[in-house]
């Protein structure tokens, strides 16, 4: 049997992996002007990668006797990711990535020692390898606020 705080912490991530998802996409969209375009294209990217995340947490909920929520259950938490009102915005975007990868790597660290606790080592590796993804993208718009920073 898992430990409820395994089940709840796949949960919570699998349903800020699904935010992720309509935020970046939103944002994709939203953005505007010839130095957005590269931001785009690494949301774009970005996009199909947390997808992917989603779908590993649903099918190991699954495994666990226990399964990722709808939309009923869910609550927004990603405020600073919010399409911002100037579609030229491109730092308050990156901003808001920024936010929402480091939320992503301190869930997924919670994760890590939850499963470890409850002596499950399919999920604690299925988590390390989903950090290691978020500390990807951290470093990627890391790079790109120093670029629009230094602007
Ligand atoms: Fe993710
Ligand atoms: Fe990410």
């Amino acid at each position: 049997m898992a430990s409820d705080r395994v089940v709840d912490l796949l949960r919570k991530a699998y349903a800020d992996e699904i935010e992720t998802v309509m935020n970046y996409q939103t944002n994709a969209i939203v953005l505007d002007g010839v130095r957005a375009e590269e931001i785009k294209e690494s949301l774009q990217t970005d996009i199909q990668e947390e997808l992917g995340h989603a779908e590993q947490l649903g099918q190991r909920l699954k495994q666990l006797d226990a399964r990722p929520p709808g939309s009923a259950e869910f609550t927004a938490r990603q405020d600073s990711l919010q399409p911002p009102e100037d579609s030229t915005d491109v730092l308050a975007v990156i901003e808001g990535v920024l936010d929402a990868e480091e939320d992503a790597i301190a869930t997924y660290r919670d994760l890590i020692d939850a499963a470890e606790e409850a002596n499950d080592p399919v999920t604690e590796d299925l988590a390390v390898t989903i950090l290691s993804d978020e500390e990807a993208h951290r470093t990627e718009f890391r790079g790109f606020e120093k670029e629009y920073r230094s602007e």
